[in-house]
């Protein structure tokens, strides 16, 4: 079994992008801990990270046919990017969403992903454990 992790826009940042948010991880520490998941639990991960929207929408294209899932966490395009709302409907593997932080107890503006209502389903609040647990869920979408 195959997934991709897509992080969003200014996730490169983590480690020094409000820590108290998002945590101390560097995306570099948060995606070596699940490629080492991923090998426990069967699951070969590849990880990446985009700034771009039209750049996410593409890796989401490319995860179709290349990938049994996808675990996607697009930052603050979540909350106003019907295109990639749309790829991810269209690209016919499951994708969870992944939030580091929980959303729905910040800024008003933050409270509505539209790129969850695509999705298999959410998990945000954990923060690095949030990617970790859309992992586990992952293999558990696969097993079926
Ligand atoms: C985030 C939440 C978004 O509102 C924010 O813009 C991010 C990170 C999270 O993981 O908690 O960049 O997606």
């Amino acid at each position: 079994m195959r997934v991709l992790v897509i992080h969003g826009a200014n996730l490169n940042l983590l480690g020094v992008r409000d820590p108290g948010v998002y945590g101390t991880q560097t995306l570099a520490e948060i995606d070596a801990a699940l490629v080492a998941l991923g090998a426990e639990l069967g699951i070969q991960v590849a990880c990446a990270q985009y700034n771009g929207e039209g750049a996410i929408v593409d890796a989401l294209h490319a995860a179709r046919g290349a990938y049994d899932g996808a675990i996607v966490n697009p930052g603050a395009y979540s909350h106003y990017s019907y295109a990639i709302a749309d790829a991810i409907a269209a690209i016919g593997i499951p994708v969870i969403e992944v939030h580091l932080s929980n959303i729905a107890a910040r800024e008003e503006f933050r409270r509505r992903s539209v790129t969850a209502a695509a999705a298999h389903g959410t998990i945000g609040g954990f923060g690095a454990d949030s990617y970790a647990l859309g992992l586990r869920a992952m293999a558990k979408i696969l097993e079926k």
